[in-house]
C-alpha cells in the first residue's frame, strides 16, 4: 500500500482499493499477451550493404513466419555521433530530440580479416561474428557488445564491463553514482510518500548511460521511452526494452563533452527567469492565503532573501486543477502582485488529472474535445487522485498540449510566474501493484497510435512540453518557469526536476546527493530537493546540513509534506537560524556566477553539478563541483565537524579564508556547525553581488586568473551583457583586463575586486591610483587595471 495512501485516511483507501482491483482486471484483459516463448538470437551478420553514413546489416538468424527478418542500421551523425537502430521496432515520434535528426556523416569504411569497420577520426565501429565494438580516435577499446536478442516486440542486449570500468547516469536513483552491481529499470515511478536508499524506479529515469574508463569512457543513450531494463550486477551488463525502438546513439568521451554533445542532441536548457536561481519556498499544507502571507513575511522580515513561494495543491477547490478556491485564498491575484513587489514570486502546482465531475467545465470541455487517454473500448480511462476519480489529458496528442496550454491564460494572467508539475509519472492511488495507468490504455503518440508501456515514460515529458508551450504562447515577454517530479531524455527542454518524496533521515541526504548527482549526469541539470527531506520530522542538525547542501544545487527549494513539523528556519532556534541564513546569503551573493553557469549550460550544454571525476579528479560521493571554479563538500553525518576531502589536482583556496590545498590529496576540512567547506580553484575569477555592487573575487593560478560573468534584465528576451575577466601576473602585482560585449548597460556603480593569497595594496586605472580597503577595492569601469600587491 502506498505510504501516502496510509496517511490519507479512508476516503483515498477505498478508491486505491478500487482501483488496483480494477487495473489489474483491465490489465488482464488489453495487457499485452504474456511472453511465453524464449530470448532469440539474430545469428552473424549475413550481408552488408552502405547507406548514407553508414551500413545496413543483414543477420543470419531469420525467423520464418514471424514477420520480418532483423537487420541493423549502423549511421554516424557526426564525427562523434553513431545511430545504431535494430529493425523491426515499434516507432515512437522523437520527442526526445531537440532539432530532429542530425545528417549524416561519411565514415570511412575498411573490410578487416574479421568483419567490417567504419571509421571517423573520433569514433570507429568495428562489427564481427559474434558481436560489434566501439573504439575511439586513439584506438582505445570503449564498449564490446554481443548482437541482440528479441522476444516480440522486446529486444536487450549484453554489454561487456571491463574490470574498473564505472557505468554511471540512468536518470534519478536512489542509488550510488557508480551503478554497477545494481538493476534498474526504466519506468517512472512515484514511490508513494516516501522513498530511501535503493528504491527503484523513481520519477524520472532517462536510458543514458555513461562509461568511466581507465582511460577515456563515452555515453551510450537509448532513445527509446518503453519500460526497459539494465541488470548491471554482472560482468555484462543486460540492457532491453520490453517494446519501441531499440536504437542507441554512442558518443566518446571525455565525458563532460560527451554530456554536452547529448544535451546538444536533446535539447539546451533555456535560460531560466533568474528569480529562480534564488531561495524559494513550499509546503504542502498552508490552507489559506492568510498562512502562505504570513510565512512570506517571516522570510522577509528576518531578512532572508527568499525569491518565490509555491502554492501546493492547498489553493485548489478541492483539488480541481485550475480552480482556486476563493474561500481560503480570497484575490489570489492581489496577493501574486504584492509578493511581486516585495521581489517574491508565485509558483503554482498543477497535477494533469481532471476531476471526473459532470458540470466541471474543465472535465466537460475535455470530454467534448476529446483530449483525455481512453482504454481500448474506446471508453474515457479515469483513475483516483486528489480530487478522485479524474480523466488525464494524453500529451501525445498535439490537441491535448494545446488545450491544455490554453488552461494556463487565467493562471498567468493572475501574474503567476512558474508552474510545479506533478503527479506526472503519471501517479495514481493504488493499493497494491504499479501505481499508474493500466498498460493497454491507448495514446495518440502524433496520430500514429500506441500503449502506455510506449507512452508511460513520455507523460512527463510531454506534459512539461504543453506547459512550457502555454506559457510561452500566453505570458510571452517572461521566460517559463517550470519544475517536473517526471521526465525523459529530453525534459531538460522544458523543466527543472526536484527529487521529491526522500525520507528526512541521514540516508536520504547522501541519497539526494547520489540522485541529483545521477540526474545531472543524465542532462538534467537544474535539479534540487525538498531541503530536510520531504516525509518526516529531520533533527535540527540534519535540517542545516541539508540547507547547507541545498544551497549550491541549482534548485534552492525548502518544501515538506503536510503531516509533518512545519520548518521555517526561524523554528529550530537561533543556531540554525544563524546557519540556514549563512547559506542563504551566499547563495544571493552568488547569484551572478549561478547566472553565468545557468548561460553557459543553456548555450554549450554544460552541466552545473559535476562530481568531480567529470574533470579530471577521482572517483567521489563526498564532494562535487558547482561549475568549474567551486568545490563543495557537504556534511553528511551527523555529528561530523570535519569532512575529509579527496582534492582533484591543482590548488584550492578556502572559502573567503586563509589556506590553500594542493591537490590531488585527501585533506581534512573544518565543518562547524555553521557552515559546510567550500574551495575554490586556483585559476578562477569569481563575480559576486556584495553590497549593492559587483565584485570580483580574485583567485590567482600559476597562470593568473579567468572568468565570464553574464547578465541581463533577468527575464525576458531583452538585451544582455558578457563581461570576459582576465588576471595575468606582472612584475608587484597583475594586470586585468575587461572586455565586454552585448548591448545591457553595465547594472553596478563601478566593480569591486577582492584578492585573495595576496595582499592588494592599491590599483591603477588610467594613470589613477585606487587604494585598497581591507583587502579589497572599488573601481570605476575599465579595460585595464594594474594591481599592486604586497611582497
Ligand atoms: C507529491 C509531491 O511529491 C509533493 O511534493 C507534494 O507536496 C504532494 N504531492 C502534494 O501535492
Amino acid at each position: 500500500m502506498g505510504k501516502t495512501v496510509a496517511f490519507l485516511g479512508p476516503g483515498v483507501i477505498l478508491l486505491a482499493l478500487q482501483y488496483a482491483r480494477r487495473r489489474d482486471q483491465l490489465e488482464a484483459l488489453e495487457g499485452r499477451a504474456p511472453m511465453a516463448e524464449a530470448w532469440q538470437g539474430v545469428g552473424r551478420p549475413r550481408n552488408l550493404e552502405a547507406i548514407p553514413g553508414g551500413v545496413r546489416v543483414y543477420f543470419q538468424e531469420a525467423t520464418p513466419g514471424r514477420g520480418q527478418d532483423p537487420y541493423l542500421e549502423a549511421v554516424f551523425l557526426g564525427e562523434d555521433l553513431l545511430r545504431l537502430t535494430w529493425f523491426p521496432g515499434e516507432p515512437v515520434p522523437p520527442y526526445a530530440l531537440a532539432g530532429g535528426t542530425p545528417p549524416a556523416f561519411e565514415p570511412e569504411r575498411l573490410k578487416t580479416q574479421e568483419g567490417y569497420l567504419l571509421k571517423t577520426p573520433r569514433l570507429a565501429l568495428r562489427l564481427e561474428g559474434e558481436g560489434l565494438s566501439l573504439w575511439d580516435g586513439e584506438e582505445r577499446l570503449l564498449r564490446q557488445e554481443s548482437y541482440p536478442e528479441r522476444l516480440g516486440p522486446a529486444w536487450r542486449h549484453r554489454v561487456r564491463l571491463v574490470p574498473g570500468e564505472r557505468v554511471l547516469g540512468l536518470g534519478e536513483r536512489a542509488h550510488p553514482l557508480d551503478r554497477r552491481g545494481g538493476v534498474f529499470r526504466f519506468w517512472n515511478r512515484d514511490p508513494g510518500g516516501s522513498y530511501g536508499l535503493g528504491e527503484d524506479p523513481l520519477y524520472l529515469s532517462v536510458p543514458l548511460w555513461l562509461s568511466l574508463l581507465h582511460e577515456g569512457g563515452y555515453l551510450a543513450f537509448y532513445e527509446n521511452p518503453a519500460d526497459g531494463f539494465a541488470d548491471l550486477r554482472g560482468e555484462e551488463a543486460l540492457v532491453g526494452f520490453w517494446g519501441g525502438p531499440f536504437r542507441y546513439y554512442l558518443i566518446p568521451g571525455p565525458l563532460e563533452e560527451a554530456l554536452a554533445r547529448y544535451v546538444q542532441l536533446t535539447g539546451l536548457p533555456p535560460l531560466p527567469p533568474r528569480f529562480a536561481l534564488g531561495f524559494q519556498y513550499a509546503r504542502w499544507g498552508l490552507g489559506t492565503r492568510r498562512e502562505v502571507e504570513e510565512v512570506v513575511e517571516g522570510f522577509l522580515k528576518r531578512g532572508l532573501p527568499l525569491r518565490a513561494v509555491h502554492l501546493d495543491i492547498d489553493y485548489m477547490r478541492g483539488y480541481r486543477v485550475f480552480t482556486v478556491d476563493e474561500r481560503r485564498f480570497p484575490d489570489l491575484g492581489g496577493m501574486v502582485r504584492a509578493f511581486r513587489e516585495k521581489g517574491v514570486r508565485t509558483v503554482l502546482i498543477l497535477d494533469p488529472g481532471i476531476k471526473a465531475e459532470k458540470g466541471f467545465p474543465p472535465y466537460e470541455e475535455g470530454l467534448r474535445e476529446g483530449v483525455f487517454c481512453r482504454l481500448p473500448s474506446g471508453e474515457v480511462f479515469l483513475g483516483p487522485v486528489w480530487p478522485g476519480l479524474a480523466a488525464f489529458p494524453d500529451f501525445t496528442d498535439p490537441r491535448a498540449r494545446d488545450w491544455w496550454g490554453d488552461k494556463l491564460k487565467g493562471l498567468l494572467e493572475l501574474g503567476v510566474s512558474g508552474f510545479w508539475l506533478d503527479m506526472n509519472e503519471p501517479a495514481l492511488f493504488a493499493a497494491w501493484g504499479e501505481p499508474t495507468f493500466p498498460k493497454g490504455v491507448r495514446h495518440s503518440l502524433e496520430g500514429q497510435g500506441g500503449d502506455h508501456l510506449l507512452a508511460h515514460n513520455l507523460y512527463g515529458l510531454l506534459m512539461a512540453r504543453a506547459t512550457w508551450e502555454g506559457f510561452r504562447k500566453h505570458a510571452p515577454l517572461s521566460r517559463p518557469f517550470l519544475l517536473t517530479r517526471a521526465g525523459y531524455a529530453g525534459v531538460q527542454r522544458y523543466a527543472w526536476a526536484w527529487t521529491a518524496d526522500v525520507e528526512s533521515t541521514w540516508e536520504g541526504l547522501r541519497t539526494t546527493l547520489r540522485a541529483l548527482l545521477g540526474l545531472s549526469l543524465s542532462g538534467v541539470y537544474f535539479v534540487g530537493s525538498d531541503i530536510g527531506g520531504f516525509s518526516g520530522n529531520p533533527s535540527p542538525e540534519l535540517y542545516l546540513r541539508w540547507f547547507q547542501m541545498a544551497a549550491f544545487t541549482p534548485f534552492f527549494r525548502l518544501h515538506s509534506a503536510r503531516w509533518t513539523r512545519r520548518r521555517e528556519p526561524w523554528r529550530f532556534g537561533d543556531e540554525v537560524l544563524e546557519g540556514a541564513r549563512w547559506a542563504m546569503e551566499l547563495r544571493e551573493r552568488l547569484l551572478p556566477y549561478l547566472y553565468t553557469l545557468a548561460y553557459r549550460a543553456s548555450r554549450k550544454g554544460l552541466p552545473l553539478l559535476r562530481p568531480l571525476f567529470l574533470q579530471g579528479g577521482p572517483y567521489t560521493e563526498e564532494a562535487f563541483l558547482l561549475g568549474e571554479a567551486l568545490l563543495v563538500a557537504p556534511v553528511l553525518e551527523e555529528g561530523a565537524r570535519a569532512k575529509e576531502v579527496p582534492l582533484p589536482k591543482g590548488r584550492w583556496y578556502s572559502w573567503e579564508e586563509e589556506g590553500v590545498s594542493q591537490g590531488p590529496a585527501w585533506v581534512r576540512l573544518p565543518a562547524p556547525l555553521g557552515r559546510i567547506p567550500l574551495l575554490v580553484r586556483a585559476g578562477s575569477v569569481l563575480p559576486l553581488l556584495e553590497g549593492e555592487g559587483l565584485t570580483l573575487h580574485l583567485y590567482p593560478g600559476e597562470e593568473g586568473a579567468e572568468g565570464l560573468l553574464y547578465w541581463d534584465e533577468g527575464d525576458g528576451e531583452g538585451a544582455y551583457r558578457l563581461d570576459r575577466f582576465r588576471l595575468q601576473r606582472v612584475e608587484g602585482g597583475f594586470r586585468l583586463l575587461w572586455e565586454g560585449e552585448g548591448g545591457y548597460p553595465w547594472p553596478w556603480e563601478g566593480i569591486g575586486l577582492k584578492l585573495f593569497g595576496g595582499r592588494l595594496l592599491r590599483a591603477w586605472v588610467e594613470g589613477r591610483v585606487y587604494p585598497a580597503w581591507e583587502g579589497g577595492v572599488r573601481l570605476p569601469l575599465f579595460q585595464e587595471a594594474l594591481l599592486e600587491v604586497a611582497e
